[in-house]
């Protein structure tokens, strides 16, 4: 077997993988980008929604993509409470709005982009080994969707694979080596077949635990509310899901329909102990892990490419690796951030089954706080739209 040449071996065709490869292709860097799952299921798969508006605006250049056609600009949230709604009023606050498109959407544009392009795009290639990446010409090695055995050398490794990421080992030491936190609840998905039963997305905290009302389309909602970690998705009745969902949104009354999907998602924060080994990078999930609280995990992944891809043309381009050398610690500054914020977040608006009465009186006291405070309005709002994209590294 001959071994393939590439710049980049980007492992992962999720938003991180085929961002940077599209922004590499924009500097004539060539890459390979792998994915162990099929081109349908990476579409299919439903994620989260919400788009900063600096990943609104890195994605409305690429060429056919309909944020701005099929995406809908939110200007605020609500966080309820207490029996009452208070808006966060995003442009008022910051000058910014966020954008709900759901995520298998931009991987859909992503995709065809990235094809059309004539990207070497290949799904249901699986990585084994990832090797060298303390010299200049680290390679991986894998099979792809024939069965048949590949080997890629290349000047450069990516992990953009997820939360289980294979390239993780070969940056961090091992698949764990990181500093991660768990919670003691999970969130209760379900996609159903109504209009939306409010303009904008519910944040709420209830005594009977948290709730979210989001929304897909004109016809398709998303909700989620605050459950066991070990709940079993097809163990409740549709009609055991509205009374609960209806019992955490208390003052609406919520638009039912057929649910044509549920899941359970854990909740994980995780941050990575290294982002970067020799001539290898994590990106994204790879990298870190928050709970979806704050809506940050897709907008934190696209702030890791922005960087990498500084970092990889001025490695590649000049030779210089000043900003290889600065990535982890920039990537890192605001992965913290976005922790905190998705912390945060979830701590304020869940009812933990560890809590007690005092627990649940400051929580109710913080909610208070922040949204009868401007500078508190204003600093939710300033972490929901995203801080501004560092580009210099
Ligand atoms: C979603 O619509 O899936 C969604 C929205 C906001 C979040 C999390 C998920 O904070």
């Amino acid at each position: 077997m001959t071994a393939e040449r590439t710049r980049v071996a980007i492992v992962g065709a999720g938003p991180a993988g085929l961002l940077l490869s599209h922004l590499l292709a924009e500097a004539g860097i060539d890459s390979i980008v792998l994915d162990s799952r099929s081109r349908e299921d990476i579409e299919q798969t439903i994620r989260a929604g919400i788009l900063e508006q600096g990943t609104v605006e890195i994605l409305e250049k690429i060429e056919g993509s309909r944020v701005h056609t099929m995406g809908h600009r939110h200007d605020g949230v609500e966080l309820r409470f207490a029996g009452e709604g208070h808006r966060i009023d995003f442009p008022g606050l910051t000058g910014r709005s966020v954008w709900l498109y759901p995520q298998h959407e931009v991987l859909i544009d992503l995709i065809a982009a990235r094809l059309a392009a004539g990207q070497d795009l290949r799904f249901g290639a699986h990585v084994d080994t990832v090797e060298g990446v303390e010299t200049d010409t680290p390679r991986i090695t894998g099979t792809d969707a024939e069965g048949r055995p590949f080997e890629i050398v290349a000047d450069f490794v990516v992990g953009a694979d997820g939360s289980r990421s294979v390239v993780r080992p070969s940056v961090a030491g091992s698949m764990t080596a990181g500093y991660f936190r768990e919670y003691p609840f999970a969130w209760f998905g379900i996609l159903c077949e109504a209009p939306p039963s409010s303009d904008e997305l519910i944040y709420s905290n209830s005594p009977n635990g948290f709730a979210l009302i989001s929304q897909r389309s004109d016809t398709v909602q998303r909700m989620y509310f605050q459950c066991d970690p070990e709940a079993d998705p097809n163990a409740m009745s549709d009609a055991e899901i509205w009374e609960t969902l209806q019992s955490r949104v208390p003052g609406t009354s919520l638009n039912e329909g057929p649910i044509f999907q549920r899941d359970v998602l854990r909740f994980r924060s995780f941050v990575v102990s290294e982002l970067r080994k020799g001539r290898a990078a994590l990106v994204g999930d790879a990298a870190h892990t928050v709970p979806p609280t704050g809506a940050k995990g897709m907008n934190l992944a696209v702030a890791d490419v922005i960087l990498l891809n500084e970092a990889l043309r001025r490695l590649l381009l000049e030779n210089d690796e000043s900003g290889i050398d600065a990535y982890a610690e920039a990537a890192r500054h605001r992965i913290w951030k976005a922790q905190h914020f998705s912390w945060w977040m979830t701590s304020m608006l869940h009812l933990s089954p560890e809590s007690t009465e005092f627990d649940r009186y400051r929580q109710l006291g913080e909610l208070h706080a922040v949204v009868e405070s401007e500078a508190g309005r204003r600093y939710l709002a300033e972490c929901y739209t995203g801080w501004p994209f560092r580009t210099t590294l």
